[in-house]
């Protein structure tokens, strides 16, 4: 009786380390950056996460020590180009995480990064093909709107492209509206859930502020809709040159990094995020990639909302939104093709 109270004691030990065997690893590129750290910071409190792989060319070996004090169970690891860093980084990551690059300074467009950044993502999309081509794949590096292509058609390229596992992170314009939208109204902002559609930049932003059930002056409308489109280059402005967003960014990617896991791992169920996927709504007019709430399941993108009922003001917006990430979808495809 004893022995098989053991056994059985063993086999529910065993039952318990198979779920913890659930529990991931998550690789952020670009972790000593502006974004990589509060991001890595964030990512080591989320408890599904059983190794926070870091990497970047500069500096890691110091982020990932500091991080790696911080007691929550996950193991820390930080890497550099040097002795295949990119490779031991990737291998066998569940979600990867991409803020490499270069941000904006005041004047400049999120497409004049393009010729930098777009080198930066391609290499390190080749490098995921290779090293963890099932991974989820989180791009925050900009401009989102034609670095989500490059990652996508690099992947193609090497035969493993997932569209179900690769997102254009536009978290924070969700954050930025639900913000800004809850300023003027006197409320708070958890309990404003915008939806904000199409890519991450300027005019191709559409907040749907005519879903959230409030009345606004057309006055209203038009600041509220500016500031969610131009939020990034408050931002800017503010930093005066040091750069762009980053704690906020931080928070958005973590909070959709969190989502990723919770639905893919954690086997939630009913979880929904707005992200820049590959998507059918406007395949039609030329558009491969969209920003729209979707529902992540068990293997990643498992349902793509579509736009709802919008106003005239709305169609307005995505009818000038279109033609623009027509555009930079099309860069993105043409730099890998
Ligand atoms: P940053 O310059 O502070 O950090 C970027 C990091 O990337 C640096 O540490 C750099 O060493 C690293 N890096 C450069 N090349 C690399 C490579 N080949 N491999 C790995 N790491 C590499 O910049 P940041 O403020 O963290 O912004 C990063 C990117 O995120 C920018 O392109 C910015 O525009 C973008 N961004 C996107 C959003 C969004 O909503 N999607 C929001 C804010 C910023
Ligand atoms: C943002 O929206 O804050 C980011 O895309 C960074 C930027 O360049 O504005």
């Amino acid at each position: 009786m004893f022995v098989v109270s053991r056994i059985a004691s063993a086999a529910s030990k065993r039952a318990f380390s198979t779920s913890a065997a659930n529990l991931s690893k998550v690789a952020v590129l670009g972790a000593a950056g502006g974004i990589g750290q509060p991001l890595s910071l964030l990512m080591k409190q989320n408890p599904h996460v059983t190794e926070l792989s870091l990497y970047d060319i500069v500096n890691t070996p110091g982020v990932a020590a500091d991080i790696s004090h911080i007691n929550t169970k996950s193991v820390v690891k930080g890497f550099t180009a040097e002795n295949e860093g990119l490779k031991a980084a990737l291998e066998d990551a569940h979600v990867v995480i991409i803020p490499a690059g270069v941000p904006r300074k005041p004047g400049m467009t999120r497409d004049d990064l393009f010729n930098t950044n777009a080198s930066i993502v391609r290499d390190l999309a080749e490098a995921s093909a290779k090293y963890c081509p099932n991974a989820h794949f989180l791009i925050i590096s900009n401009p989102v709107n034609s670095t989500v292509p490059i990652f996508a058609e690099t992947l193609k390229k090497a035969g493993v492209f997932n569209p179900k596992r690769l997102y254009g992170v536009t978290t924070l314009d969700v954050v930025r509206a639900s913000r800004f939208v809850a300023e003027i109204k006197n409320k708070d902002p958890k309990d404003v859930n915008c939806v904000v559609v199409g890519g991450h930049s300027g005019i191709t932003i559409v907040p749907l502020l005519s879903q959230l059930g409030e009345s606004f002056t057309k006055e209203e409308i038009d600041a509220l809709t500016h500031r969610i489109q131009f939020g990034g280059d408050e931002v800017v402005q503010a930093k005066n040159g040091t750069g762009s967003a980053t704690l906020s960014m931080a928070f958005a990617g973590a909070r959709f990094a969190s989502s990723v896991l919770d639905a893919t791992v954690g086997g939630k169920k009913n979880v929904i995020e707005p992200s820049f996927v590959q998507s059918d709504l406007f395949k039609d007019q030329g558009v491969e990639y969209f920003s729209t709430n979707i529902e992540l399941g068990k293997d990643g993108v498992e349902k793509i909302h579509g736009l709802g009922e919008i106003s005239d003001y709305e169609k307005d917006l995505i009818s000038k939104a279109v033609p623009e990430l027509k555009k930079n979808i099309s860069k993105g495809n043409s730099f890998v093709q």
